[in-house]
């Protein structure tokens, strides 16, 4: 057993971007204890995510301040979604430039050896440029939405499957006193895991993601069936970008219109087009930013810290440019071009979505 290996001396510096989740305090514990512990490193933790670099806003983190945050929410470095290599107002190469400049003077002047990311997509994509662009990067894969191509499972998405579950436990006892139809919105805009595994967990009689275009009359249908078996109420699972065949069918602008005039999410008109089309009262509920708050589950605390001791091994032996992840029940690395433009959407065939309809759940058609 390794406990303390000779100092390797090198300089990393750390952030969060996109998206807080659960377990990110856990990483960055997982990242700072290996690497100040076990390699003798020095750690600079920037605010922000990529702003912190752009802004050189960035401090030396101590033990002091990575002890007691295994089981916090949130990120104590602070969050946000600064894109570097993309503007945010159309044509603007010259400010793009600018913030790339900016971090790479920032990587330079710190002497890092190392830049540590704890992201999604966005965030390992990123990081695959800066890569391309000379910077030593190791990304950890973190979302609530476990949407990364590459890794088994990202940490966050456990966390958030309990909260979405308990959720949907929740609404059964109101739906059954008011014999209604309840729909209840989970994040995911690319992706229906959260959803579908929500979805299973809670027993919810309908899911909706965004992979699979549901057709409202096989929902109808649905309830109905159930209304007839004595089944008075329905729970309907719906992520936040799943869509009707009918909005499947519409171009980019068409789409956006027609959401506008429908009400502020998925969840509301999906509510009322089932009224519409049973004449059964129906609620929505929008479960929102709770899914990304609190304390993380002790299995994404696992993995968080597994995967950030494993990120400091790596950096320790040189080895940049990859991504930690969870394969099976091992933890490995892909190179950083595997997630690099991808969003992991849930496969027509996966096993789960046979599960859900095995048990009687409507997949909308
Ligand atoms: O990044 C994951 C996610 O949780 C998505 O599911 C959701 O659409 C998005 O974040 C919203 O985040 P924000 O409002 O912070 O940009």
């Amino acid at each position: 057993m390794v406990t303390k290996r000779s100092s390797v001396s090198k300089t990393i510096g750390i952030l969060t971007a996109g998206g807080d989740c659960p377990g990110l305090n856990a990483a960055i514990r997982g990242v700072c204890r290996a690497a100040h512990d076990r390699y003798g490193m020095k750690i600079y933790g920037f605010s922000d995510g990529f702003r912190g670099m752009i802004e050189e806003n960035v401090r030396v983190l101590n033990p002091a301040d990575f002890s007691g945050i295994l089981t916090r929410g949130g990120t104590i470095l602070g969050a946000s979604r600064e894109k570097p290599f993309k503007s945010a107002i159309g044509d603007a190469d010259e400010i793009i430039g600018d913030k790339v400049a900016a971090i790479k003077k920032t990587y330079s002047k710190l002497g890092l050896d190392c830049l540590v990311l704890l992201g999604g997509n966005g965030t390992n994509t990123t990081g695959y440029r800066f890569a391309r662009e000379g910077l030593n990067i190791i990304g950890l894969p973190k979302t609530i939405d476990n949407d990364i191509v590459g890794t088994d499972r990202t940490f966050g998405f456990h966390s958030a499957l309990s909260i979405g579950t308990e959720a949907i436990d929740r609404l059964h006892s109101t739906a059954q006193s008011h014999s209604r139809v309840m729909v209840i919105e989970l994040m995911g805009h690319k992706a229906g895991w959260l959803a579908l595994y929500a979805g299973v967990a809670g027993g919810g009689d309908v899911i909706l993601i965004p992979e699979i275009p549901y057709d409202i009359q096989a929902i109808g249908r649905h309830i109905e069936e159930r209304a007839l078996s004595g089944k008075i109420f329905s729970i309907v699972v719906v992520a936040e970008g799943a869509l009707s065949i009918k909005e499947a069918k519409m171009d980019k602008r068409d789409r956006k219109k027609y959401r506008a005039a429908n009400g502020p999410s998925v969840a509301y008109r999906v509510a009322r087009e089932i009224q519409d089309e049973t004449g059964r009262e129906t609620r929505a509920s929008v479960l929102g930013y709770m899914q990304r708050g609190g304390i993380p589950s002790a299995s994404d605390r696992v993995l968080a810290t597994s995967l950030a001791t494993a990120a400091v091994d790596l950096l320790a032996k040189g080895e940049y440019g990859r991504m930690v992840c969870l394969s099976g029940n091992e933890i490995n690395s892909v190179d950083l071009s595997v997630p690099e433009g991808k969003v992991k959407t849930v496969p027509e065939d996966h096993y789960m979505i046979d599960t859900a309809a095995a048990v009687g759940t409507c997949m909308g058609v």
